[in-house]
């Protein structure tokens, strides 16, 4: 572990200050269903992804990693706690747009087999890939909403969600060290972001078109942040910690 101070400390503390937060109250502002319906369907689907995702603490409980301890795995299990009340707040969002929620969607299924199919270090990659993706398409679509509360709770989750960006880029940087792993990190990271971008842009297409989102922004929103990301985790200085780094991933 890098540095002397303990580097997860500062979003144990972040997330469990965090972690009282009220739902927002099930109470329409506008008629949602004027709406697109197909964005019903799409937050739908990102409902069912923000779900679940247990099993990742106690892979981390059980850890031996270097950088890896009890403060982490609480850090960790905070953050699968605020991923569960995104889900909680997208049901809300769902149900006022006139959707339903749905048990099963391949896309999610995609995502669940990459956190079920690897070891931590690879399972945080795929979250990682998960925040940049839900961080964009949330700002995204509410960047095409008119001031209401759907708006800012869309933008609450993006939030939330750059700070889970940060949380996993300083646990990758505590992982990748020398050129081998530099090297498999980027190859890995770009891989699973192009397969992420192919994924999203097809099964989400039919609400970023009613919202008039076109996909060449949804493309230069993720090449950003992929960016971000490879600078946050290979380009800090050995001294930064986790912490300390924080900043340069948020936008
Ligand atoms: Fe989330
Ligand atoms: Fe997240």
């Amino acid at each position: 572990m890098r540095g002397n101070a303990n580097p997860w400390e500062h979003f144990k503390s972040l997330f469990e200050q965090r972690a009282d937060r009220p739902l927002p109250p099930l109470k329409a502002d506008l008629d949602y269903t004027q709406l697109p319906r197909s964005l019903a369907r799409s937050l739908a689907v990102f409902q069912l992804g923000e779900s679940g995702g247990g099993t990742v603490v106690s892979q981390a409980r059980a850890s031996r990693l270097d950088a890896v301890d009890d403060d982490y795995a609480s850090a960790l299990a905070h953050f699968v706690a605020e991923e569960n009340r995104h889900a909680s707040m997208l049901a809300i969002c769902v149900r006022l747009l006139g959707g339903e929620l749905i048990r099963s969607n391949w896309t999610a299924k995609l995502f669940v087999f990459g956190r079920r199919l690897i070891g931590l270090r690879l399972k945080i990659l795929v979250l990682l890939a998960a925040e940049v993706v839900g961080l964009c398409y949330y700002r995204l679509i509410a960047s095409r909403l008119p001031p209401c509360n759907l708006r800012n709770w869309l933008l609450d989750i993006a939030e939330d969600e750059a700070s889970h960006l940060e949380f996993h880029c300083a646990f990758l940087r505590s992982q990748v060290r020398g050129p081998v792993s530099r090297f498999v990190f980027r190859s890995m990271w770009w891989s699973l972001m192009t397969i992420s971008e192919i994924v999203v842009l097809v099964d989400h297409r039919r609400a970023l078109r009613d919202l008039c989102i076109d996909r060449s922004e949804v493309r230069a929103s993720w090449r950003s942040y992929r960016q971000t990301v490879v600078s946050a985790v290979l380009e800090s200085s050995p001294e930064s910690g986790p912490a300390g780094s924080a900043a340069c991933v948020s936008m």
